[in-house]
């Protein structure tokens, strides 16, 4: 019998449907076996006592990422995919972002550039579409979609990057036609900036007022629109980084009636409330982000959401903007909110907060962490089954899991390029101790194993092959005729 590359011997898998005892056979990057007795292997490594999941995969990380108002984030394609790999994850998905007058080219040109020489783990890329202009809708994004640039996000608010509801319709339409995911932001930025101008009118600019303009309903009103705009288009729609109990009803309920709603929640709104922007002088800033943290009423909600089927995805959102005047504070110590740069950094705890708070106090099952941080997100963005499980055929991607190892979250054992984490002080149990990727050992003995752009990117695919109009496959409703190739 040929000899395996690496065996990994005598842990408990966990997949999202099932929980085994088997060691698994490596070689050449890909899991082959999954048995008892394996014979040999240039490696062994023994799990007695782990847990084995599949690699995690964050779907929602800003890295290298430049925002809409020209601040850099503090980690670049290496420093975040460390970070990531040491929190677990062996896939990220950050994001190819269109600034205004940008081709989608040139922004997917400039992503490769930045991740392919950096990333230790995998990765593959969605895009933010600021622009959808004739040419982007017309002939860039249809070519990106068939490439495999198959999901790509949009905004409803921030100046400088909120599209349109008829260019969401447009964006959605070509979703709906080439086979891609929509994944928006659904905030009424006009909700938000009446609010603003209100609080700023009586000099309000205190971090804390940042939860208040982000209004509960601004992102509830936003999400049941976008909802319906997809409706009506009939194309899938992934709501992101969902906070507001109400927005998560409404996924809730359109996914009950059957329409492709997907729903993503992130550890600041099971973790942090909107007393944490209230902190001490201007430390607020360090918990600003958008959608903001709500209460504690809200953060049971959240949790209700993972458990009920509302969310499939749950992600960081790693927005990491640094404590000082490159990041939070870049327009001055004492800053309106409306000027601090919206955000909290979370990859390499977004795992382990889930599963010691989740799984550990008994709200998750074992199987259900594993798919909320990977499997879900490898089939909706288009990665499964290569990514996110644990069997025959798939990418030797996983997490070595100690599920008593207890640490304290604080800066210092972080390897991102932060100066703060917003959970500094938390008591966590359970976290990985090794991470292997496509057959690398990429984190052991608390150390990093791999090199610099040893990670690779992931070939995706549309959902079908050849563009699809509007009632193929599915009799056409009433209000759906508008577009179809019927006289
Ligand atoms: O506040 C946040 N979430 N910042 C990151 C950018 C975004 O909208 O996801
Ligand atoms: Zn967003
Ligand atoms: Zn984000």
């Amino acid at each position: 019998m040929q000899e395996y590359d690496l065996i990994i011997k005598g842990g408990t898998i966990a997949t999202a449907s099932d929980t085994f005892d088997a060691d698994i056979g490596i070689r050449d990057g890909t899991i082959v076996t999954l048995g008892k007795d394996l014979g040999k292997a240039k490696r062994v490594i023994d799990a007695d006592g782990q847990l084995i999941l599949p690699g995690g995969i964050d779907a929602h990380c800003h890295i290298e990422q430049e925002s809409s108002t020209k601040i850099m984030t503090a980690d670049d394609f290496y420093s975040g995919s460390v970070s990531a790999a040491f929190g677990g994850n062996t896939t990220f998905i950050p994001f190819a972002a269109q600034h205004r007058g940008q081709s989608l080219r040139e922004v997917v040109k400039i992503a490769h550039e930045r991740a392919g020489p950096k990333s230790v783990i995998d990765y593959a890329f969605h895009l933010i579409i600021s622009d959808a202009n004739e040419n982007v809708l017309g002939q860039e994004l249809p070519a990106l979609i068939q490439e495999g640039y198959t999901s790509f996000k949009v905004y409803l608010t921030y100046e400088m990057l909120k599209i349109s509801d008829r260019q969401m319709l447009d964006v959605l339409s070509v979703a709906r036609t080439y086979g891609a995911m929509t994944m928006v932001h659904a905030e009424n930025d006009d909700v938000i900036s009446w609010i603003s101008d209100r609080l700023l009118m009586r000099g309000n600019t205190a971090p804390k007022f940042h939860a208040i303009a982000h209004a509960e309903i601004a992102e509830s009103e936003a999400s049941r629109r976008a909802i319906d705009l997809a409706r009506l288009v009939d194309a899938e729609l992934l709501i992101v980084h969902v906070s507001a109990p109400e927005a998560a009803e409404a996924i809730l309920k359109a996914r009950n009636n059957g329409i492709p709603i997907y729903g993503e929640t992130c550890p600041q709104y099971l973790f942090l409330t909107k007393d944490d922007l209230d902190r001490n002088g201007m430390e607020g800033a360090m918990f600003c982000c958008s959608p903001p943290p709500r209460d504690k009423s809200g953060q049971e909600a959240i949790w209700r959401g993972l458990k009920n089927g509302t969310f499939q995805v749950f992600s960081s959102d790693h927005a990491p903007y640094r404590y000082d005047e490159s990041g939070k504070l870049k327009n001055g110590p004492n800053a309106s909110f409306k000027k601090i740069a919206n955000g909290v950094p979370g990859l390499e705890v977004r795992m382990p907060l889930l599963f010691s708070e989740g799984v550990g106090k008994g709200r998750l099952t074992l199987n259900e962490f594993v798919a909320l941080t990977s499997t879900n997100a490898a089939k909706i963005y288009g990665l499964h089954p290569r990514k996110g499980t644990i069997a025959i055929g798939s990418d030797a991607d996983l997490a070595i899991w100690d599920p008593d190892w207890e640490r304290t979250i604080t800066q210092s054992i972080m390897h991102d390029n932060m100066d703060y984490t917003p959970y500094e002080g938390m008591k966590v149990k359970g976290w990985p101790r090794i991470v292997i990727n496509q057959g690398r050992v990429v984190v052991e003995n608390e150390e990093l194993q791999v090199v610099r752009g040893s990670g690779s990117f992931l070939d995706r695919a549309p959902k079908f092959t050849e563009p699809r109009g509007f009632g193929a496959g599915t009799p056409l409703s009433p209000e759906r005729s508008f577009d179809a190739d019927i006289s």
